[in-house]
């Protein structure tokens, strides 16, 4: 037997293991080509026992970490293992959508299990630091029971009994980043082909997008933002333009064009649906008519 189980010798999966194990916590892995796992044992670190297979592991021990590269797997690995979830506590620390958590959770509960969804905000190398960041949801009782133990991992945040919130969360950090990355690396290049020092771009930039993460979501918290004319600073109509320059000067900076020539799609349905004189800042809204902004055709054609 052993303390805990974890499925899942990935690059944040490894780092897992070896960070409870260097607490001196007995563990029982499980990795898909087992050789992974085995590399860990052999590179010394004690306390570490291989299973041979997922039934093994969740019988060796009363709380077993789920992390592999999808939720969907999860709930494949975990259809097999029906009856040895009776009174085990599940955590699931793949990233995943809110609805993959509430299956999940459904399957574990109804088997007789305890079901925590989180989600890992951080890279492997923050593993065990509080920069890692572990975003929590589900069963209150299995939080408080395995709370300790999450702590030795990073920060704790435990977002209520809603299995679908620490996903929810996640992916709401994960969303608004990802384009971050692209716009930035995109600016980089257009600095250096003209120029511009780096130095005061970072200076500049770093100052900036602070300002509009506070001003975006307190709009966001206002219901008349978008439409009342004391309120409105930058239109829809306006964005139209600056979007499609901005897609039509990637293309002539041989970068590649395709998120602005998604955003002007959808400012051009906003347009289209009588929304062209609101605050730009209504865009999260005009996503939601999908048919409307598919319908608009490509504006680099228009
Ligand atoms: N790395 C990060 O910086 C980071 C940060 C936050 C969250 N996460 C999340 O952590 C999870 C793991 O990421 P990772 O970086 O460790 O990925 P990884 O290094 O690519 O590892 C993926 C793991 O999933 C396993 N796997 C894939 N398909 C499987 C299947 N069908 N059945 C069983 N096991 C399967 C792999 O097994 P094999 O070894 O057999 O391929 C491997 O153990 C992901 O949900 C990721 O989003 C990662």
């Amino acid at each position: 037997m052993s303390e805990i189980s974890i499925i899942g010798c990935g690059l944040m999966g490894a780092a897992l293991v070896r960070t409870l194990a260097k607490g001196g916590t007995t563990l029982t892995i499980w990795n898909r080509t087992r050789q992974k796992a085995e590399a860990i044992v052999q590179s010394g670190v004690t306390g570490v026992t291989v299973a041979d297979s997922v039934g093994v592991a969740l019988e060796a021990s009363p709380w077993t970490i789920f992390n592999i590269a999808n939720c969907a797997d999860c709930l494949t690995l975990l259809e097999h293992e029906q009856s040895r979830l009776r009174g085990k506590i599940i955590i699931e620390l793949t990233t995943g959508t809110p609805n993959e958590a509430r299956r999940l959770g459904a399957h574990i509960t109804t088997a007789g299990g305890r079901y925590l969804d989180g989600a890992i905000i951080g890279y492997p190398n923050l593993v065990g630091t509080p920069q890692l960041q572990i975003l929590c949801s589900g069963d209150p009782t299995a939080f408080a029971t395995c709370r300790a133990m999450l702590e030795r991992l990073g920060g704790i945040l435990f977002l209520g009994e809603n299995p679908g919130a620490a996903s929810a969360f996640d992916l709401s950090c994960i969303i608004p980043v990802a384009p971050l990355v692209v716009g930035l690396l995109q600016a980089v290049k257009i600095c250096r082909n003209e120029g511009v020092p780096l130095d005061q771009y970072e200076a500049f930039i770093k100052k900036t997008i602070p300002l509009m993460v506070t001003d975006i979501l307190d709009k966001a918290r206002q219901e008349d933002f978008a439409t009342n004319p004391d309120k409105i600073e930058s239109s829809v109509s306006v964005m139209v333009a600056i979007s499609r320059l901005i897609a039509n000067y990637s293309r002539d900076a041989d970068l590649d064009p395709g998120m602005f020539d998604a955003l002007t799609r959808l400012f051009e349905a906003g347009v289209a649906s009588g929304r062209g004189e609101h605050d730009w800042v209504c865009a999260a809204d005009l996503h939601t008519d999908h048919r409307l902004a598919s319908s608009s055709g490509h504006s680099e054609n228009s």
